[in-house]
Parts: C-alpha cells; sequence; structure tokens
C-alpha cells in the first residue's frame, strides 16, 4: 500500500505536516489536492512552501482568482494553482500544463481531481476532510517513491485508516 493516514488537530499542526512533505519533495514532483471549502488546502501549501524555504510563505495567498501563483525563493521553483475556476474551461491555459510537467519544479494543485487527465506520473495526492472540532483527516497517496521517508517525518501524525 502506498498510502498514509493522519489526523491533523489543528491548523497549526496541517501546516507542520505539509512542511514534512515539502522538505521530501524531489523536484518535478507534482502534489494534488482534493477536498471541500475549509478543509485546508492553502494552508497545507503553506506547509510545502515552508519546508522549501520559500522566505515568502508567509504571504502565501489562494490563486482562487489568478489560477497560478509561482514563487522563486525556495530550494526549488514552486507553483501554487487552483482548479476549481477552471472548472467549465474547455483547456487548461499552457502555463499552468507546463508548470505541471517541468520536471525541475513543484507544482501543488487545489482541486486537482476536476481535472484528473493532466496529472503527470510522479505525484503525490492528498485528500483532506473535516472531522469533529478542528481536526482533519489527511490521507496521502505517494506516487513519487517517497513513502517510506514521509511516514518517518510524519509519525507523530500517523492515524488508522478510516472505517468504510
Ligand atoms: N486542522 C486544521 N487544518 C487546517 N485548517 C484548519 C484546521 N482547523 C481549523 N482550520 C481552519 O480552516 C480554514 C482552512 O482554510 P484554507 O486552508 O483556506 O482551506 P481550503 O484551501 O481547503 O479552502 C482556516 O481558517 C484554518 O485556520
Ligand atoms: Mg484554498
Amino acid at each position: 500500500m502506498n498510502t498514509i493516514h493522519l489526523i491533523s488537530p489543528d491548523t497549526q499542526s496541517t501546516i507542520q505536516i505539509g512542511r514534512a512533505l515539502g522538505q521530501l519533495l524531489p523536484r518535478g514532483t507534482f502534489v494534488a489536492l482534493d477536498g471541500v471549502l475549509g478543509a485546508g488546502k492553502t494552508h497545507f501549501v503553506k506547509g510545502i512552501a515552508c519546508g522549501l524555504e520559500e522566505g515568502g510563505w508567509d504571504g502565501l495567498r489562494s490563486p482562487t482568482f489568478t489560477l497560478m501563483l509561482s514563487y522563486h525563493g525556495g530550494r526549488c521553483p514552486l507553483h501554487h494553482v487552483d482548479f476549481y475556476r477552471l472548472n467549465e474551461a474547455p483547456d487548461l491555459p499552457g502555463e499552468i500544463v507546463e508548470a505541471i510537467n517541468n520536471d525541475r519544479h513543484i507544482t501543488v494543485v487545489e482541486w486537482a481531481s476536476i481535472w484528473r487527465e493532466v496529472w503527470p506520473k510522479k505525484y503525490v495526492h492528498v485528500h483532506m476532510e473535516i472531522l469533529d472540532d478542528n481536526k482533519r483527516r489527511i490521507t496521502m497517496e505517494d506516487h513519487a517513491g517517497i513513502k517510506a521517508e514521509l511516514e518517518k517525518a510524519l509519525e507523530r501524525w500517523v492515524a488508522e485508516p478510516a472505517r468504510a
């Protein structure tokens, strides 16, 4: 199995989990985020930016209206995209397709399952669900060959899989 099940108790933990992923992500990896509005996707991306040592992560904003925001201050370029607004678009803008397929950059997409056909081969799929209180269930499916390292880094948040 290539899946890791986590529980994040609060916002800071979600940022820390994203940070651990950001520290491990190989260049060229695509990160697909799914989960309803308010699940914590954008905060998770802040964590990834932090893990990449992107100095500007504190100012990271949701790209809902700009489609793609790019950051160049970290160990490798980070592109942050939100597919939500592209739901009805006939095609993805070329710059987004290029970012996704760039094997030197990391691209993270919120609402990624809207355009599953553009996902590259090497990706991590992160699904976020809202539980009681501030808890979030975070399920990571590794298709980038980093599961063992991830599991080690995320040990303190590992939880039992959700019951069907
Ligand atoms: N465990 C948690 N993880 C992430 N966000 C949380 C958590 N608990 C509460 N929140 C809050 O939920 C909201 C998530 O917002 P955001 O990251 O913009 O979500 P999304 O991008 O999925 O719409 C924030 O206000 C955040 O503080
Ligand atoms: Mg968001």
